[in-house]
Protein backbone atom coordinates (compact mmCIF):
# COMPACT_ATOMS: atom_id res chain seq x y z
CA UNK A 1 0.00 0.00 0.00
CA UNK A 2 1.31 3.36 -1.29
CA UNK A 3 -0.86 4.85 1.94
CA UNK A 4 1.05 5.93 5.22
CA UNK A 5 -1.36 6.47 7.72
CA UNK A 6 0.31 9.50 10.07
CA UNK A 7 -1.11 8.01 13.66
CA UNK A 8 -0.19 10.02 16.70
CA UNK A 9 -2.31 11.13 19.90
CA UNK A 10 -0.85 14.68 18.48
CA UNK A 11 -2.77 13.84 15.45
CA UNK A 12 -6.04 12.46 16.62
CA UNK A 13 -6.48 15.63 18.73
CA UNK A 14 -6.37 17.93 16.09
CA UNK A 15 -8.51 16.36 14.01
CA UNK A 16 -11.28 16.28 15.87
CA UNK A 17 -10.78 20.37 16.28
CA UNK A 18 -10.24 20.66 12.96
CA UNK A 19 -13.35 18.45 11.97
CA UNK A 20 -15.45 20.85 14.69
CA UNK A 21 -17.68 23.39 12.33
CA UNK A 22 -17.23 25.36 15.19
CA UNK A 23 -13.98 25.92 15.09
CA UNK A 24 -12.68 29.20 14.02
CA UNK A 25 -10.83 30.19 11.03
CA UNK A 26 -7.60 31.09 13.15
CA UNK A 27 -7.83 28.11 14.99
CA UNK A 28 -8.30 26.15 12.19
CA UNK A 29 -5.34 27.52 10.85
CA UNK A 30 -2.72 26.44 14.00
CA UNK A 31 -4.23 23.04 13.99
CA UNK A 32 -3.52 22.70 9.86
CA UNK A 33 0.06 23.77 10.95
CA UNK A 34 0.40 21.40 13.36
CA UNK A 35 -1.25 18.36 11.91
CA UNK A 36 1.12 19.92 7.98
CA UNK A 37 4.67 19.59 10.94
CA UNK A 38 3.47 15.86 11.85
CA UNK A 39 2.63 14.40 8.33
CA UNK A 40 5.83 16.33 7.19
CA UNK A 41 7.97 14.56 9.48
CA UNK A 42 6.68 10.97 8.37
CA UNK A 43 6.83 12.06 4.44
CA UNK A 44 10.64 13.14 4.51
CA UNK A 45 11.56 10.19 6.45
CA UNK A 46 13.62 9.01 3.87
CA UNK A 47 15.45 12.06 2.25
CA UNK A 48 18.95 11.82 0.76
CA UNK A 49 21.72 12.66 3.45
CA UNK A 50 25.65 12.81 3.41
CA UNK A 51 28.05 12.46 5.88
CA UNK A 52 29.53 15.46 7.30
CA UNK A 53 32.44 15.91 10.52
CA UNK A 54 31.52 17.93 13.02
CA UNK A 55 33.63 20.22 15.60
CA UNK A 56 32.03 19.88 18.97
CA UNK A 57 33.90 22.09 21.88
CA UNK A 58 35.44 18.45 22.23
CA UNK A 59 36.01 16.35 19.65
CA UNK A 60 36.03 15.59 15.79
CA UNK A 61 32.41 13.88 15.68
CA UNK A 62 30.79 11.87 12.14
CA UNK A 63 27.38 13.51 11.28
CA UNK A 64 24.79 13.55 8.57
CA UNK A 65 23.04 16.24 7.05
CA UNK A 66 20.51 16.73 4.90
CA UNK A 67 22.00 16.22 0.61
CA UNK A 68 19.65 17.33 -1.92
CA UNK A 69 16.88 19.30 -3.15
CA UNK A 70 13.51 19.41 -2.27
CA UNK A 71 10.77 21.43 -3.57
CA UNK A 72 7.31 21.91 -1.73
CA UNK A 73 4.30 22.49 -3.85
CA UNK A 74 0.56 23.70 -2.70
CA UNK A 75 -2.33 23.26 -4.51
CA UNK A 76 -3.84 26.44 -3.97
CA UNK A 77 -5.46 27.50 -2.34
CA UNK A 78 -5.80 24.95 0.60
CA UNK A 79 -2.32 23.54 0.43
CA UNK A 80 -1.24 27.17 0.67
CA UNK A 81 -2.02 26.50 5.01
CA UNK A 82 0.28 23.40 4.85
CA UNK A 83 3.77 25.32 3.46
CA UNK A 84 4.83 26.71 6.69
CA UNK A 85 5.24 24.10 8.29
CA UNK A 86 7.01 22.41 5.88
CA UNK A 87 9.42 25.09 5.56
CA UNK A 88 9.89 25.52 9.22
CA UNK A 89 11.42 21.48 8.85
CA UNK A 90 13.35 22.22 5.27
CA UNK A 91 14.00 25.88 5.47
CA UNK A 92 16.07 26.11 2.05
CA UNK A 93 13.48 23.71 -0.16
CA UNK A 94 12.16 26.00 -3.06
CA UNK A 95 8.33 26.29 -3.71
CA UNK A 96 6.00 25.82 -6.65
CA UNK A 97 2.24 26.54 -7.17
CA UNK A 98 -0.50 24.98 -8.99
CA UNK A 99 -3.55 26.75 -8.94
CA UNK A 100 -6.40 24.46 -9.09
CA UNK A 101 -10.53 24.77 -8.56
CA UNK A 102 -12.86 22.13 -8.84
CA UNK A 103 -16.43 22.81 -10.38
CA UNK A 104 -18.75 23.23 -7.92
CA UNK A 105 -21.49 20.86 -10.10
CA UNK A 106 -18.84 18.29 -12.01
CA UNK A 107 -16.01 18.59 -9.32
CA UNK A 108 -13.91 18.04 -12.29
CA UNK A 109 -10.68 20.13 -11.25
CA UNK A 110 -9.57 22.79 -13.46
CA UNK A 111 -5.77 24.55 -13.42
CA UNK A 112 -6.20 28.04 -13.18
CA UNK A 113 -2.01 28.40 -12.70
CA UNK A 114 1.41 26.85 -12.86
CA UNK A 115 4.39 27.91 -11.41
CA UNK A 116 7.75 25.90 -10.31
CA UNK A 117 11.11 26.03 -9.84
CA UNK A 118 14.05 25.34 -12.42
CA UNK A 119 15.49 21.65 -12.88
CA UNK A 120 13.54 19.58 -10.71
CA UNK A 121 14.39 16.13 -12.38
CA UNK A 122 16.60 15.11 -9.27
CA UNK A 123 14.09 16.93 -6.24
CA UNK A 124 12.33 15.21 -3.90
CA UNK A 125 8.63 17.16 -4.85
CA UNK A 126 6.23 17.38 -1.89
CA UNK A 127 2.73 18.00 -3.38
CA UNK A 128 0.64 19.45 0.22
CA UNK A 129 -3.12 19.82 -0.23
CA UNK A 130 -4.95 18.65 2.66
CA UNK A 131 -8.33 17.05 0.91
CA UNK A 132 -7.80 14.18 -1.31
CA UNK A 133 -11.53 13.28 -2.35
CA UNK A 134 -11.96 12.49 -5.96
CA UNK A 135 -8.32 12.61 -6.86
CA UNK A 136 -8.68 14.70 -9.74
CA UNK A 137 -6.55 17.66 -8.29
CA UNK A 138 -3.95 15.17 -7.08
CA UNK A 139 -3.80 14.22 -10.63
CA UNK A 140 -3.97 16.91 -12.09
CA UNK A 141 -0.81 18.05 -10.02
CA UNK A 142 1.03 14.98 -10.57
CA UNK A 143 0.82 14.95 -13.90
CA UNK A 144 2.28 18.77 -13.70
CA UNK A 145 5.29 17.63 -11.87
CA UNK A 146 5.98 14.68 -13.97
CA UNK A 147 5.78 16.47 -17.22
CA UNK A 148 8.38 18.88 -15.61
CA UNK A 149 10.77 15.77 -14.91
CA UNK A 150 10.32 14.84 -11.25
CA UNK A 151 10.77 11.27 -10.75
CA UNK A 152 10.60 11.68 -6.55
CA UNK A 153 6.95 12.62 -6.14
CA UNK A 154 4.91 12.31 -3.02
CA UNK A 155 1.50 13.51 -1.70
CA UNK A 156 0.67 14.83 1.93
CA UNK A 157 -2.74 15.27 2.90
CA UNK A 158 -4.98 15.75 5.56
CA UNK A 159 -7.80 14.34 5.10
CA UNK A 160 -7.90 11.58 2.46
CA UNK A 161 -11.16 8.86 0.80
CA UNK A 162 -11.06 5.92 -0.30
CA UNK A 163 -12.17 6.98 -3.71
CA UNK A 164 -9.26 9.40 -4.05
CA UNK A 165 -6.49 7.27 -2.61
CA UNK A 166 -7.72 4.41 -5.11
CA UNK A 167 -7.78 6.98 -7.77
CA UNK A 168 -4.12 8.23 -6.97
CA UNK A 169 -2.67 4.72 -6.87
CA UNK A 170 -4.23 3.48 -10.21
CA UNK A 171 -2.75 6.32 -11.80
CA UNK A 172 0.70 6.36 -10.26
CA UNK A 173 0.86 2.97 -8.58
CA UNK A 174 3.22 3.37 -5.39
CA UNK A 175 3.50 7.02 -5.29
CA UNK A 176 3.56 7.67 -1.48
CA UNK A 177 -0.02 9.59 0.27
CA UNK A 178 0.84 10.86 3.82
CA UNK A 179 -2.34 11.11 5.39
CA UNK A 180 -3.62 12.19 8.98
CA UNK A 181 -6.83 10.22 8.17
CA UNK A 182 -8.94 8.33 5.70
CA UNK A 183 -12.49 8.97 6.18
CA UNK A 184 -15.25 6.66 4.81
CA UNK A 185 -16.77 7.90 1.28
CA UNK A 186 -17.72 10.62 -0.47
CA UNK A 187 -21.21 12.20 -0.76
CA UNK A 188 -23.07 13.21 -3.63
CA UNK A 189 -21.49 16.46 -4.53
CA UNK A 190 -17.66 14.39 -3.72
CA UNK A 191 -17.46 15.96 -0.54
CA UNK A 192 -15.49 13.72 2.01
CA UNK A 193 -17.59 12.02 4.61
CA UNK A 194 -17.28 13.16 7.73
CA UNK A 195 -14.61 15.17 6.43
CA UNK A 196 -14.45 18.92 7.86
CA UNK A 197 -16.63 20.54 4.75
CA UNK A 198 -14.52 22.51 2.55
CA UNK A 199 -11.08 22.96 3.98
CA UNK A 200 -9.93 26.41 1.49
CA UNK A 201 -13.44 28.64 2.71
CA UNK A 202 -12.47 27.42 6.18
CA UNK A 203 -8.77 27.99 6.52
CA UNK A 204 -9.78 31.37 5.05
CA UNK A 205 -12.94 32.33 6.26
CA UNK A 206 -14.80 32.60 3.07
CA UNK A 207 -17.93 30.41 3.72
C1 LIG B 1 -10.12 21.29 -2.64
C2 LIG B 1 -8.88 20.71 -2.00
C3 LIG B 1 -8.29 19.88 -3.11
C4 LIG B 1 -9.51 19.42 -3.87
C5 LIG B 1 -9.74 17.98 -3.56
O1 LIG B 1 -9.79 22.39 -3.40
O2 LIG B 1 -8.01 21.65 -1.49
O3 LIG B 1 -7.43 20.62 -3.95
O4 LIG B 1 -10.61 20.20 -3.41
O5 LIG B 1 -10.78 17.47 -4.31
P1 LIG B 1 -10.59 16.38 -5.45
O6 LIG B 1 -9.74 15.31 -4.88
O7 LIG B 1 -12.01 15.91 -5.73
O8 LIG B 1 -10.00 17.05 -6.65
P2 LIG B 1 -10.87 23.34 -4.15
O9 LIG B 1 -11.00 22.93 -5.58
O10 LIG B 1 -12.14 23.36 -3.35
O11 LIG B 1 -10.18 24.74 -4.18
P3 LIG B 1 -9.76 25.74 -2.98
O12 LIG B 1 -8.62 25.08 -2.26
O13 LIG B 1 -9.35 26.94 -3.73
O14 LIG B 1 -10.95 25.95 -2.09
N1 LIG C 1 -12.42 19.62 -1.02
C1 LIG C 1 -12.69 20.04 0.25
O1 LIG C 1 -12.22 21.12 0.66
N2 LIG C 1 -13.45 19.27 1.03
C2 LIG C 1 -13.98 18.11 0.61
O2 LIG C 1 -14.69 17.44 1.39
C3 LIG C 1 -13.70 17.69 -0.70
C4 LIG C 1 -12.90 18.45 -1.49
Amino acid sequence: MAVHLVQHPIVQDALSSLRNKSTSPSHFRRLTHRLSLIVAMDATRKLPMTLARVETPLELAQGEVLDGDVVVVPVLRAGLGMVDAVLELLPHARVGHIGLERDEQTAVASRYYVRLPAGIGHSTALIVDPMLATGGSALAAIDVLRRAGAKDVRLLCIIAAPEGVAAVEAGHPGLPIFTAAVDRQLDARKFILPGLGDFGDRLYGTT
